[in-house]
């Protein structure tokens, strides 16, 4: 399965912070943002992946994380010339997408918890319809939120309810089939003026080709739009990292435990890092 990570925008609401640069080149405590998304899809078995990004921001990916050959991946790079929608993303990949099902994840998400890899691994397989994953919330205003019928089953996603019908917000980690190109080749611009990843949600909702997973409350999805959330983002990644003695987030760590790379392969990446803590971590590690 292919991959996608969406990391342009304009990040208007952490000004000045991202006058500069992107959020997602951001540290979030001793990393950068865009590892965590990274590594989720690295444990979801994903390594050809294709970072989607402001063409001003592009070159300063490309330079942190070069080709992914260092970690056992395939990275390309694609621009986005203004923000017009997380939908817009799959028309701008179509020739990386190749008519396969493909995976996107938002590149300010971040998540954490036990059983989530194998979880993800699971839905890589999906080669028909799409999987999204709903999380209660206790302010889901600010996200997609699902709609849910008697029967409990999924019947609609809104997009930002000033009356939210659920607590259960879409997170920003998307499976479909090969049909998204063409799906969203047909949306309409929104009123915000976006190709909008709801609808095509609801597309898949409506053919009945939609699975919704509920995340349990053991697992941790944090977003980083604001100051706020991400200082809370940063708080929560060093208190359980200075608690366990474990990063979260650490692409080498992923790399070499889901065996991308082998342990030479590795030691080197580590050595080359020996002056911070995170290096030292990694040293550490073997
Ligand atoms: O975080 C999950 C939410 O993400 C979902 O619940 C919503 O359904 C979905 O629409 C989206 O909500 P936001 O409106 O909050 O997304 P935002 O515009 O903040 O964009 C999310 C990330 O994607 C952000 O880091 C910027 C990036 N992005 C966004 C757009 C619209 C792009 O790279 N290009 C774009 O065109």
């Amino acid at each position: 399965m292919k991959g996608i990570i969406l990391a342009g925008g304009t990040s208007s609401r952490l000004f000045p912070a991202t006058l500069s640069m992107s959020k997602q080149l951001l540290p979030i405590y001793d990393k950068p943002l865009v590892y965590y998304p990274l590594s989720t899809l690295m444990l979801a078995g994903i390594r050809d992946i294709l970072i989607i990004t402001t063409p001003h921001d592009l070159p300063l990916f490309q330079h942190m994380l070069k080709d992914g050959q260092q970690w056992g991946l395939k990275l390309s790079y694609l621009p986005q010339a203004q923000p017009q929608g997380i939908a817009q993303a799959f028309i701008l990949a179509e020739e990386f997408i190749a008519n396969e099902p493909v995976c996107l994840i938002l590149g300010d998400n971040i998540l954490h918890g036990e059983g989530l890899a194998t979880l993800l691994q699971q839905c890589t397989s999906l080669q028909t319809g799409g999987t999204i994953f709903g999380y209660y919330v206790r302010d889901p205003s600010r996200y997609g939120v699902i709609e849910f019928n008697d029967a409990g089953q999924p019947s609609k996603i809104i997009e930002k309810p000033h009356l939210p019908p659920s607590h259960h917000a879409v997170i920003g980690l998307y499976f479909y089939d090969k049909q998204v190109v063409e799906i969203a080749k047909k949306l309409s611009f929104s009123a915000r003026g976006e190709l909008e990843i709801t609808d095509v949600n609801n597309h898949y909702l409506q053919q009945q080709q939609l699975r919704v997973i509920k995340l349990n409350r053991g697992t941790a999805w944090l977003d980083t739009g604001t100051p706020n959330s991400l200082l809370d983002a940063a708080n929560f990644i060093h208190v359980l990292e200075s608690r366990q003695g474990l990063k979260i987030g650490c692409p080498e760590e992923v790399a070499w435990r889901m065996q991308y790379i082998n342990t030479e392969q590795f030691t080197q990446l580590a050595h080359a890092l020996s002056k911070s803590e995170y290096g030292q971590y990694l040293q550490g590690l073997l």
